[in-house]
């Protein structure tokens, strides 16, 4: 390392789409969390879909997972990388022009898939509805997004590859295959295409995208910004570099079998959801052993927990990355799965992922950032992040809690047979005792969205009114 006294030549970072990218994530994140909100309102007064067909919950149901995956999701991911990979590579963005096309790329695509989706255009394929046009331009910005990304880790100027680029780069191209796989199809219209597989091949094809659109898009590239972010925020290395290595091996050669997990009890031969169920089970060691390499990096440094809401933000998404990763494992056993399989069991794991984990984690890594690429000294107001923490929590505690005794419930209901095999409750008698739960649920989502729109607020005034952080530092010394 040079020390102080030498003089040193601060690579100068293209960030201009870092910044774009990470405003982007918070607009998106309150779009795709409002629809969100509505569809869980629906979920619970149906009549709110005005009956306008663009509205009903059959179309608004994939613009909100769209939108808070790939829209919200991805442009954390894009401006967390794009500027993780030019401060541990120590050089600037490879292709610059080619990273602000995949700006206006990923952009044009969200725009047609709001456009789209309402109108009812879909492939019909869980995370993957949007029709063959769309899809080629994904591909196309994909491989984009893969060149300056591979093309700055070639151009680095030290020998080592940080282990949050591994992360980031197997969520890259593992994300490029399952897209291209998956969404092979015959076209009739330009509006309309047939997936090139059927029957059960189709469903296999469809969960082994499905399931690793969670490992590597929801999962990987989020462990990336977990490996950056939080020794950045804590100020401490992380706990064990060595350990770090056999998580990212062992996770990236696990997840890849997994995907029969959603397929218990189909058509699928019952020896290939047994694979499923036994990799999903093994799953569980290496994702606690990322938890752990991430929670233990506070480790001499705990005290910080009480005053930095930041570190909060990041320190709790590792928490509920370990529960969703140890219930996730056990609702893939097939007895346990015979019970939670099309409950509101499931929908509470999705959230304890999806708001918990990537949620969290991709606020605490934007708090960090946005100022940082303002040349703001920190966000605009600190108690407002507290607050956000805050509201956040209860939201997710409010929903989660809810579905899993929703979900429960109604496995146990719909199991409930008497002594003359006939069924001790009608469907509809399920439903209405799940009617509280729903509204909890609405609850727990507007208290969520709400800390989104204290976030974009803050980000606001950050930008605009933040005190100018001191002259930079030699990146090469603080990697910023
Ligand atoms: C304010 C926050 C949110 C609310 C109120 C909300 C609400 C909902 C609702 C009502 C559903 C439909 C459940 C069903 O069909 O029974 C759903 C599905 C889903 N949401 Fe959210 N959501 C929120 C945030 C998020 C976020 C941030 C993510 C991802 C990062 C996410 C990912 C998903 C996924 C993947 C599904 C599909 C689940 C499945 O098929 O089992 N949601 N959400
Ligand atoms: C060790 C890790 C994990 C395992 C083994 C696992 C396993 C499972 C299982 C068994 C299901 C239910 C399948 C069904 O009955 O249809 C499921 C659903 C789901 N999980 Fe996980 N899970 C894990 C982690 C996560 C994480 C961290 C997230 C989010 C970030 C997540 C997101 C989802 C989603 C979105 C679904 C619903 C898919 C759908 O039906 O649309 N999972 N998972």
């Amino acid at each position: 390392m040079a020390s102080s006294s030498t003089p040193v030549q601060q690579p100068v970072y293209y960030d201009t789409v870092v910044r774009l990218f990470s405003v982007a994530a918070v607009v998106y994140g309150i779009v795709g969390m409002l629809v969100g909100v509505i569809i869980a309102a629906q979920l619970a007064w149906p009549e709110l879909n005005f009956g306008i067909p663009y509205l009903t919950y059959g179309r608004l149901r994939p613009l909100h997972t769209n939108a808070v995956i790939f829209a919200f999701g991805g442009c954390v991911l894009f401006a967390t990388s794009y500027h993780v990979v030019q401060r541990t590579c120590q050089t600037r963005l490879f292709a610059p022009g080619l990273a602000m096309f995949t700006f206006l790329g990923w952009n044009l695509v969200i725009l047609l898939a709001v456009i789209t989706l309402p109108l009812g255009m879909t492939s019909g394929k869980e995370y993957a509805e949007l029709e063959w046009p769309i899809d080629l331009l994904i591909a196309v910005v994909w491989v984009s997004y893969a060149v300056v990304f591979f093309g700055t880790v070639g151009t680095r100027k030290i020998r080592h590859i940080y282990v949050a680029n591994w992360f980031f780069g197997a969520f890259i191209l593992t994300v490029a295959l399952l897209h291209i796989v998956n969404s092979a199809a015959i076209p009739v219209s330009l509006t309309k295409s047939y997936s090139a597989y059927a029957g059960v091949q189709d469903a296999m094809v469809q969960w082994w995208y499905g399931h690793n659109a969670v490992g590597f898009f929801l999962t990987a590239g989020f462990l990336g910004i977990m490996y950056y972010y939080i020794p950045k925020q804590a100020e401490r290395p992380v706990y064990s570099y060595r350990l770090s290595i056999v998580h990212f091996w062992a996770l990236i050669f696990t997840y890849m079998w997994a995907g029969p997990h959603h397929l218990h009890y189909t058509a699928l031969p019952d020896w290939t959801q047994s694979v499923g169920m036994i990799f999903s089970l093994v799953l569980l060691a290496p994702s606690w052993g990322g938890m752990i390499n991430g929670i233990m990096t506070l480790s001499g440094a705990w005290h910080k927990l009480r005053d930095d809401p930041i570190l909060k933000f990041l320190i709790v998404s590792l928490s509920f990355y370990g529960m969703s990763t140890f219930e996730g494992p056990m609702m893939s056993i097939k007895t346990v799965n015979a019970l939670s399989h099309y409950t509101d069991w499931t929908v509470g794991h999705v959230h304890s992922g999806a708001l918990g984990w990537v949620g969290m984690v991709s606020i605490g890594a934007l708090y960090h950032l946005i100022p940082r690429m303002f040349g703001r000294k920190a966000m605009f107001s600190t108690r407002a992040i507290e607050l956000h923490f805050w509201l956040a929590t209860i939201g997710i505690v409010l929903y989660i809690a809810a579905m899993w005794i929703a979900g429960v419930m109604q496995g146990l209901m719909w199991r409930a047979v008497n002594p003359d095999g006939t069924l001790v409750y009608s469907f509809v008698e399920s439903v209405k005792a799940t009617y509280p739960f729903y509204v909890i649920r609405v609850l727990g989502g507007v208290l969520y969205l709400t800390g989104m729109l204290i976030m974009l607020w803050n980000v606001i005034q950050t930008i605009r009114n933040g005190k100018a952080a001191p002259v930079a530092v030699p990146a090469v010394l603080a990697h910023a």
